[in-house]
């Protein structure tokens, strides 16, 4: 079977930067058309460069990427350093990336390359903030159709809120992007905290990857090891969850995950508790089933499908 066409949408982020080089580890399941960076965990400036530096590592100078929207469509910015460091993704060496930053925005490139899709439609990897889909849908509105799925990383119910109480970064960060995405009318697979959670980057997962001992794998190593120390604290767990490498895992492995079709809105008037995902999960409304709730995972599996596919990345074999 030929490899499925995806966009990455992403604000690298240290799980960012795990979900791209899973991506870039799997070409015969996916053909990375363009990385599209949006502002979100830091700024857009760090973001888009830091989408540059995976690729450099992954040896992917050939993957495009875009510089997106630097702000939410209505809302004023927020940020989440406190998680991922002031670059973003502390904990590996940075360095100036030779991949190249296109000239283009990224919602441009979205537009035109969801208009271009071949007939089974190009897929829409999302790790960020809805903003640079949002704004591409609202711009042309009939390119939706083209849309084969969205597979994103946003979301939480039973787990509540990372951000707020009731509401999960990504989608608190641009509620009104997130609300238009959840009523586009296309197949939506949502990986929220409920599922995100259950993949913590232990100690002993961590240094299996270490111990992959190439370049993609030694970063990744490196990142969580900064990454978790926020939330290992926060949850009382000894890792991070690894949040948005779900979504690219389901795109190479859906067995791997259990999910219900369920209506899932998003608050945009509250105060409160704007951002949250109400999860119609025992169907108690008619509100159409718009989504995938995705609320469990093999963690054992995912993690040995990481390994294997950084391993691909050269040095030991896992
Ligand atoms: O809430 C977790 C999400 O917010 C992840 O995508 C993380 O990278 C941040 O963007
Ligand atoms: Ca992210």
């Amino acid at each position: 079977m030929s490899p499925r066409p995806v966009i990455i949408d992403c604000d690298p982020g240290q799980d960012d930067a795990v979900a791209l080089f899973l991506a870039m580890a799997s070409p015969e399941d996916v053909d990375i058309v363009g990385i599209t960076a949006v502002a979100g965990n830091v700024p857009l400036a760090l973001t888009q460069r830091n989408a540059r530096i995976m690729c450099d590592l992954a040896g992917r100078a050939d993957v495009p990427v875009f510089a997106g929207c630097d702000r939410p469509m209505r809302r004023d910015s927020v940020t989440a350093e406190h998680v991922h460091g002031s670059t973003g993704i502390d904990g590996m060496d940075l360095f100036d990336p030779a991949t190249p930053l296109s000239d283009r925005h990224a919602v441009d490139f979205l537009v035109e390359a969801i208009k271009a899709a071949p007939d089974e439609g190009i897929t829409l990897v999302a790790t960020g903030p809805l903003t640079n889909v949002a704004t591409a849908f609202g711009r042309e509105p009939g390119i939706a159709a083209n849309v084969r799925e969205i597979v994103l990383m946003g979301g939480a119910s039973r787990e509540g809120g990372n951000i707020t109480p009731s509401a999960e970064f990504n989608i608190f960060v641009d509620p009104d992007a997130a609300d238009a995405v959840f009523r586009c009318g296309r197949p939506l697979v949502v990986m929220g905290l409920d599922v995100t959670h259950q993949v913590i980057s232990t100690p002993a997962r961590v240094a299996a990857i270490a111990a992959l001992d190439n370049p993609v794998a030694r970063a990744t190593a490196s990142m969580l090891g900064f990454f978790h120390r926020h939330d290992s604290a926060k949850y009382g767990t000894e890792g991070g969850p690894l949040h948005d490498p779900c979504t690219v895992a389901w795109l190479l492995s859906p067995g791997l995950f259990e999910g219900k079709p369920c209506n899932v809105s998003v608050e945009t008037a509250s105060s409160l508790t704007a951002g949250h995902t109400a999860v119609d999960f025992w169907h108690v409304t008619d509100r159409p089933r718009n989504a995938l709730w995705v609320h469990s995972v093999d963690a054992d599996g995912f993690y040995d499908l990481l390994t294997r596919r950084l391993a691909r990345f050269g040095g030991r074999a896992p």
